[in-house]
């Protein structure tokens, strides 16, 4: 009992130190994201932000760009496109983008103008683009934070813009393709598989049996290709690439897969 309300104490004065700000959505259409990571962008967003500054909660994204700003005085946390992405993700999370809503993309400069964190003190330093600083990842990692893999190095422009309908299309095929192992900058967020014998090095590999997803749990393997060497998918009639992570190794897998449902 005394432990039960020791843990119920810690709880709320965590949750007094990390308040939540706007992280809802207004309508289905961040729905994607919002299944494949398990949290709004803007959650996400805001976790990132508190890894650098726990007081920091997400407000009305701002609709007359940029969305937000990088002004916390420890900035590593989102002086970087990744924070960036995800701050565009959040005001067309926060507006909607369908059925209601209309999805906002960013015109060029826009991500100057957020390094600039025009609120407060002048410019962010030192920017990473395409990457976190290291200490920065190794608390996401820490803290098991899901931040899709296309969001560090594909979705940038160099001159500050940013588009809605090219980031969700890439981050929906991406999560499609990877069947949901989306996560892997992190150990503790890629998925990992059992195998049941160690790796040969040339021979195919049987995976112990299908990850159990979503999209896989009406399928049943009836080949699995392994894809290091060759990527003989032209056989499929239904196949999809999975990535696994065997003790240091990453494995590509080519599946052909059955439906069961009929
Ligand atoms: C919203 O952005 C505009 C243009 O950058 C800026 O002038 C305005 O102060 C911002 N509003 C808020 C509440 O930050
Ligand atoms: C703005 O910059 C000054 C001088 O570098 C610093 O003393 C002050 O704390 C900063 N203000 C904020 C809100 O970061
Ligand atoms: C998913 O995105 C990551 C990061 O951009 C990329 O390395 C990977 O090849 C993509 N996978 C697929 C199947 O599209
Ligand atoms: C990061 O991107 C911004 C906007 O395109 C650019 O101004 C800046 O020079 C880039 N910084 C680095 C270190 O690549
Ligand atoms: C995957 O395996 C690695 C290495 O053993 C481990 O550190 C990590 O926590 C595992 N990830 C998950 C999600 O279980
Ligand atoms: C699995 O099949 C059943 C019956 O056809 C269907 O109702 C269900 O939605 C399917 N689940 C998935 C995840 O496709």
């Amino acid at each position: 009992m005394v432990l039960f309300l020791a843990l119920i104490i810690s709880f709320l004065s965590l949750q007094a130190v990390r308040s939540a700000g706007n992280i809802a959505c207004a309508d289905s259409g961040l729905d994607w994201y919002t299944n494949a990571v398990g949290e709004t962008p803007c959650q996400t967003y805001e976790q990132l932000r508190q890894i650098c500054n726990p007081k920091f909660a997400v407000g009305v994204m701002n609709s007359s760009l940029p969305p937000d700003v990088c002004d916390d005085p420890e900035s590593s946390c989102c002086c970087n496109s990744v924070a960036f992405g995800l701050s565009m993700l959040c005001l067309n999370c926060q507006k909607g983008t369908e059925p209601t809503g209309v999805s906002v993309d960013a015109t060029p400069g826009t991500y100057g103008k957020y390094l600039g964190g025009i609120k407060t003190n002048g410019s962010c330093t030192p920017v990473v683009n395409q990457t976190l600083p290291t200490n920065v990842q190794t608390s996401i990692c820490d803290t098991r934070l899901k931040i899709l893999d296309p969001l560090y190095a594909r979705l940038y422009w160099s001159d500050g813009s940013w588009f809605y309908g090219y980031s969700s299309n890439l981050l929906i095929s991406n999560i499609s393709a990877t069947d949901g192992n989306d996560f892997t900058r992190c150990a503790s967020t890629t998925i990992n598989v059992t195998f049941s014998a160690a790796l040969p090095s040339s021979s195919t590999v049987f995976p112990s049996s299908l990850p159990s997803t979503s999209a896989s749990s009406n399928a049943s393997v009836i080949s699995i290709y392994q894809s290091l060497s060759r990527r003989d998918s032209r056989h499929c009639r239904r196949c999809y690439t999975s990535n696994y992570r065997s003790g240091t190794s990453t494995v590509v897998f080519v599946s052909e897969v059955e439906d069961k449902s009929g």
